[in-house]
């Protein structure tokens, strides 16, 4: 039979809805996928160490069957191979998403030809929800509650209280 595996990267710091959203579309129309934390970004010090970003993940897909949660370091291409998986899925919320987005799907083409980058929009409602942005406004005293799942809230509570 002809399975599809497909990965979507990220760094998920941390997880939000548009994320999650991402994730049960994408979880749709493959049989499988594969959400792979990116250990070594390049974003600076993350908020949320690897493994409790794993952890959160982990919490929030598990009544997903079919979607599974890692991590990675390295080339995607290379991850995705070692994977098995033909695929990566990705988000795009707006324009200004799409010239990165293009410019990294070109170069994975590149450098293999054989995976292809799906590309899936999120509700309309999380257009504008980044990790960046949630950590700065939660940061601030805004509420969050609509946009990241309950568990990354409390997270996010204990951070701050842990003066993190
Ligand atoms: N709200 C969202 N809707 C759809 N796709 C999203 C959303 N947020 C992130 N993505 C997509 O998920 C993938 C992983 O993104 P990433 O881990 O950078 O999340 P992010 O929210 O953009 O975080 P940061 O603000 O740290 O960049 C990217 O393809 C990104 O476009
Ligand atoms: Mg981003």
């Amino acid at each position: 039979m002809h399975t599809v595996k497909a990965i979507y990267p990220g760094t998920f710091d941390p997880l939000t809805n548009g994320h999650l959203d991402l994730i049960a579309r994408g979880a749709k129309i493959v049989d499988e996928l594969v959400v792979a934390i990116l250990r070594n970004s390049d974003k600076g010090t993350p908020l949320f160490s690897v493994a409790e970003r794993l952890e959160m993940i982990s919490e929030a897909v598990a009544p997903m069957e079919n979607v599974s949660v890692t991590t990675f370091d390295g080339l995607l291409v290379d991850f995705a191979r070692q994977q098995g998986a033909k695929a990566v899925l990705r988000g795009i919320r707006a324009i200004s998403d799409y010239e990165y987005e293009f410019q990294m799907a070109m170069m994975n083409r590149k450098l293999d030809p054989e995976l292809e980058t799906l590309f899936m929009m999120p509700a309309e409602k999380y257009t504008y929800v980044s990790s960046r942005l949630i950590k700065g406004v939660f940061r601030l005293g805004a509420d969050v509650s609509a946009l990241v799942p309950p568990l990354v809230v409390e997270r996010l509570k204990r951070k701050t209280a842990a003066g993190g």
